[in-house]
């Protein structure tokens, strides 16, 4: 079993983002500018935010995080996501979600503008992604991709199931792994609530992506011998034994199920620096735009 530490792999891309910036301002050209809006205090998207911004700092990005209170009204926001359209000093920007129930995440999503959508939410986004043709891919499954591509792992006729159908990670992964791409030309299986027997494509598949955010719910008699395993899940259970009060968990349970893989992502230190790492990738191509 090879762990896929997508901790050191975003580390190794950061420092390559970083000399990226340096020749870009070397040559003159503008430093990369990322601003986050974050609406209320939702203490995992507050660490989320943050995670962001250090990151650009780490690769010499410019970045402004933006807080709005709780209370903030959904046309508020969409002045503030106006001015952001317009500000030609941001390069990208994302709006942090979850949002407040009384605002309409839809509807703010789509009020980005699609040069500005590092999120790669926006319709014109997800469609130009789904016709292959270049654009924003959304920060998690690009990082995923990334991975795979820094592993050197060949997908070409493999057997993909995909668990979850979120517009974020689960539907967008299922179109990208099919594409006729240097990691993609998968046969893709996408599962979701309503798929009765989950375990029949499960134990089918090559390559399984877990997106449901249920925490340890791929066993190992789900998973077959030399299948490669990708953990999307972070849940904060309670646990009085850490100072936080909790600790993360995957949507895999990693220990039963790593002994059967030819490769498996950790949980912590997989996914989730990749996700972070490929919104970088993204700022930078909203600032050489
Ligand atoms: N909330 C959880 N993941 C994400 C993400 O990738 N982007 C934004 N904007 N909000 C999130």
């Amino acid at each position: 079993m090879t762990l896929l530490d997508g901790k050191k792999t975003a580390q190794a891309l950061q420092q390559e983002l970083a000399e990226e910036v340096k020749l870009l301002q070397a040559a003159g050209d503008k430093t990369p500018h990322l601003v986050a809006v974050l609406v209320g205090n939702d203490g995992a998207s507050e660490s989320y935010v943050a995670g962001k911004v250090q990151d650009c700092e780490n690769v010499g990005f410019q970045s402004t995080l933006i807080r709005l209170p709780a209370t903030t009204t959904e046309a508020e926001l969409l002045a503030q996501i106006e001015a952001l359209n317009n500000d030609s000093s941001v390069d990208g920007f994302i709006v942090q979600l979850p949002l407040p129930k009384h605002i309409d995440a839809e509807k703010v999503t789509q009020a980005i503008s699609p040069a500005k959508d590092v999120d790669g939410f926006h319709p014109v986004s997800v469609g130009r992604m789904a016709k292959g043709l270049p654009t924003f891919i959304s920060a998690t499954p690009f990082g995923i991709l990334k991975l795979l591509e820094k592993y050197d792992i060949n997908l070409t006729g493999k057997h993909a199931v995909v668990l979850g159908r979120s517009q974020i990670v689960g539907s967008p992964m299922s179109i990208l792994l099919a594409r006729n791409a240097p990691v993609g030309n998968c046969t893709v299986t996408l599962c979701h609530s309503k798929t009765p027997d989950i375990s029949k494509h499960t134990l089918q598949a090559d390559i399984i992506v877990v997106a449901l955010g249920i925490p340890e719910f791929l066993k190992a008699d789900m998973v077959r011998e030399g299948a490669i395993v990708i953990d999307v899940g972070i849940t904060r259970v309670a646990d009085d034994t850490k100072k936080s009060g909790f600790r993360l968990v995957g949507d895999v349970d990693f220990e039963s199920v790593a002994p059967k893989c030819a490769y498996i992502t950790p949980v912590p230190g997989g996914v989730g620096p990749m996700t972070r790492v490929a919104l970088l990738y993204n700022t930078l191509l909203a600032s050489k735009k």
